[in-house]
């Protein structure tokens, strides 16, 4: 710190003045980080007109994420799957369930089953999942465990902040890509069964060869090790990465 108030001078209400300034303009933008109107979205949960269960699917029946919103990792927008997909095998299962009775007809008249959609962003922001499920940040960080809703809510706040906070630690949602869709995995906590997941030794690691790590701590080490691996840099201070 240079010094910026010559020593001994009695310069107290110049001081108060300007930390009274600095707060004047930091609780406003304090605000604006926190307020912003999709925090208080977290929870939101609309009514879908076929009860489509994620539990079931794609837990209990373990069909992969990508089955369905198979354009996640190649495209900005992930898609909802056309009721074509769901009578792959609903034209065998269930076939007499009334539930099903608006994917019938949807696949019967070809016209799409009105889902609503409860994930957006506004349009002054800019997404694409594909530039994040190809560097392995899982679905799981900003859906949280889909698979393991009835219903579809919203998890996460998806304001600036939540963006901000994982482009300035990204090690902390990186993971194997071929783990993308599986939401409840985590990394090894023993050092030999981490380092052999990163192709590497826990000497290399700086690790003991037994130790063993906490949940949190094994993921910065992972997350580090892909960080550089794959050179993940995202727009944090840089605000036209997102407002292009
Ligand atoms: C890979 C096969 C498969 C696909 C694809 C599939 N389902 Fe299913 N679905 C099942 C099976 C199997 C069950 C029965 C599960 C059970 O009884 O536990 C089921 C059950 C259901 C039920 C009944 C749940 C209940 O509580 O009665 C609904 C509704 C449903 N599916 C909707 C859909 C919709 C909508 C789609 C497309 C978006 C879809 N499914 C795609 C296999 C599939
Ligand atoms: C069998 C097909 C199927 C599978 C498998 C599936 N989904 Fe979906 N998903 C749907 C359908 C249909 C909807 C629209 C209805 C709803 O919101 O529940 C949807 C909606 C969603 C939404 C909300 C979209 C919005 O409107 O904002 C998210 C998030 C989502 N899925 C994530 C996942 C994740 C993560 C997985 C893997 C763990 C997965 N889905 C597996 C069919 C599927
Ligand atoms: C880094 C955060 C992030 C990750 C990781 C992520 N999503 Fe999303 N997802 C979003 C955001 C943000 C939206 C809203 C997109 C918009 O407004 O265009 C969204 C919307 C969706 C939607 C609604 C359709 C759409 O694109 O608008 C589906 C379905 C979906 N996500 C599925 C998935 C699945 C499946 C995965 C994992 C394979 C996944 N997402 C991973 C942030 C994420
Ligand atoms: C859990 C971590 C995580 C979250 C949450 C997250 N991102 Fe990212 N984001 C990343 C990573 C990793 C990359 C890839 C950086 C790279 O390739 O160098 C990235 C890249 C991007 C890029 C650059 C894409 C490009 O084409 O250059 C944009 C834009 C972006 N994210 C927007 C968002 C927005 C908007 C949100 C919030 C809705 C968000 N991200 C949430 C981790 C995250
Ligand atoms: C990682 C992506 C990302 C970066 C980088 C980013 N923003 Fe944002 N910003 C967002 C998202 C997402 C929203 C929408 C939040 C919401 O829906 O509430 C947003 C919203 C805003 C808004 C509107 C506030 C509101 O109430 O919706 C302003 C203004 C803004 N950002 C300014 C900036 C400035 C200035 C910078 C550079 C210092 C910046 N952003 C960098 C993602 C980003």
């Amino acid at each position: 710190m240079p010094q910026i108030f010559p020593r001994g001078a009695n310069l107290v209400p110049l001081k108060i003045v300007l930390v009274l300034a600095v707060l004047g303009s930091a609780v406003p933008a304090a605000m604006w980080y926190y307020w912003t109107p999709k925090y208080t979205k977290i929870g939101y949960q609309p009514a879908q007109p076929v009860p489509f269960s994620h539990k079931i699917h794609a837990g209990q029946l373990g069909i992969d994420c990508r089955y369905c919103h198979s354009f996640v990792d190649s495209a900005a927008h992930s898609n909802i799957p056309t009721a074509q997909v769901c009578m792959n095998c609903h034209s065998q299962v269930q076939r007499d369930n009334p539930k099903l009775e608006p994917v019938r007809r949807a696949f019967a008249t070809g016209e799409a089953i009105q889902w609503v959609q409860i994930h957006k962003t506004p349009d002054h922001a800019y997404f694409n999942h594909a530039v994040h499920i190809n560097r392995g940040v899982s679905c799981v960080s900003c859906h949280g465990r889909v698979d393991q809703m009835d219903e579809v809510y919203q998890a996460e706040s998806f304001a600036m902040k939540f963006c901000l906070d994982c482009h300035r630690a990204p090690e902390n949602g990186l993971r194997p890509l071929d783990k993308v869709t599986d939401l409840g995995w985590t990394p090894p906590t023993k050092s030999s069964e981490l380092a052999a997941l990163l192709g590497t030794t826990p000497e290399k690691l700086k690790l003991k060869p037994d130790a063993t790590l906490s949940p949190a701590n094994a993921q910065k080490i992972m997350g580090n090790h892909f960080k550089d691996l794959r050179g993940v840099h995202p727009p944090d201070s840089n605000c036209a990465g997102c407002h292009r």
